[in-house]
């Protein structure tokens, strides 16, 4: 089964690919002490927020690339990650987005509630993991397609400027619930009717096909939204030859070929089962609801925890073979090749 998905995935592969080279060499944990400088209702329904961070000490920040986000430590100790919406081009501020989710993790309903000019907090990064090769400039294809859904939008606003100044051909489509859901309808406006925005509320749910219209051979997706949108255009893209996908998500991957196992804590003495559709870290969480995470993708490295025996199966696309050979294991997306993990907890 997996070798006949990785037949098919042939051509999505290319941005794991791309992924890992991007990553794996700039492993970035440096705390930046910025101060927010700027706060902006950015939907019409009050549920997203824009912030924008200066550093504390006035230097320019970091360098990035579309597609890059940032590790926010917010005044709780929570980190949670946000991609970078504004202009890379700007040295002095970054811009961040943040819808509101009530019955989420807490993370953006602190965001929202504490989170105001003049606070000042660390970020870590930026870094990459939904890196963008323009056409002409490092991508075989020839043309563009960005498909957006709600904020979803923050790391496509700068892909699609950058398109735009390179005088890229490029479309895009921009869906969510309803108009008054979707954050920067007034930056989306200016480009005129190289953007289509279409809404569930008035078109229904959209379909791959719909998502993918006008989509033909040589053309590069760029896609972030809600994982059902992400599957859906995934799926369609499957039957497109010549076409590359490259996504990025909000929430987990769904386990493929998971099977149960048990992890034993080795300082406290449980053991926990896995079941074959929950990862570690959501077996941890529900143990221990402190376990730190944030991404849940395997990227951030926030979750690690160091194996003391066993037989892992790491599932991540950050850790080298030396921190693998040291015990170290992303929680959030590696399982076991065995029965039984020890872990040092
Ligand atoms: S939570 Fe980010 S790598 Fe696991």
């Amino acid at each position: 089964m997996r070798l006949l998905d990785a037949l098919v995935n042939a051509r999505l592969r290319w941005t794991a690919i791309t992924n890992r080279r991007d990553l794996a060499p700039r492993r970035d944990d440096r705390r930046i002490p910025v101060r927010v400088v700027g706060r902006r209702i950015e939907a019409h329904d009050n549920d997203v927020v824009s912030l924008r961070f200066a550093a504390v000490d006035g230097r320019a920040l970091p360098a990035w690339r579309p597609g890059a986000h940032l590790d926010l430590e917010l005044p709780s100790g929570r980190l949670r990650q946000y991609s970078l919406c504004g202009d890379p081009a700007d040295t002095r501020t970054y811009r961040i987005a943040v819808r509101r989710i009530p019955d989420g993790d807490g993370g953006s309903a602190e965001t929202h509630r504490a989170v105001e000019v003049g606070t000042t907090l660390f970020v870590r990064g930026p870094r990459n993991a939904f890196p963008f090769a323009v056409p002409g400039y490092g991508s075989p294809a020839t043309r563009l397609r960005f498909v957006a859904g709600g904020i979803g939008i923050t790391p496509i606003l700068p892909m699609m400027r950058l398109a735009h100044s390179l005088r890229v051909d490029w479309t895009m489509l921009y869906t969510g619930r309803s108009r008054d859901a979707l954050p920067f309808l007034d930056e989306v406006a200016g480009f005129g009717d190289r953007v289509t925005v279409r809404t569930d509320d008035r078109d229904g749910l959209p379909t791959g096909a719909e998502l993918l219209r006008g989509v033909g051979p040589d053309t590069a997706v760029y896609c972030c939204g809600p994982a059902p949108m992400v599957g859906v255009i995934g799926a369609a893209v499957r039957g497109m030859p010549g076409v590359e996908l490259h996504s990025e998500r909000f929430s987990a991957p769904p386990i493929v070929n998971g099977t149960p196992f048990e992890v034993e804590l080795a300082r406290g003495g449980e053991v926990l089962a896995v079941p074959a559709d929950r990862s570690v870290l959501d077996v941890l969480l529900a143990q221990r609801p402190d376990q730190p995470y944030s991404c849940r993708q395997g990227f951030c490295r926030t979750c690690k925890v160091r194996v003391l025996a066993g037989a892992p199966d790491h599932r991540d696309t950050v850790l080298t073979p030396a921190e693998r050979a040291a015990g170290d294991l992303l929680a959030c997306v590696s399982r076991c090749a065995g029965e039984r993990l020890v872990l040092d907890l």
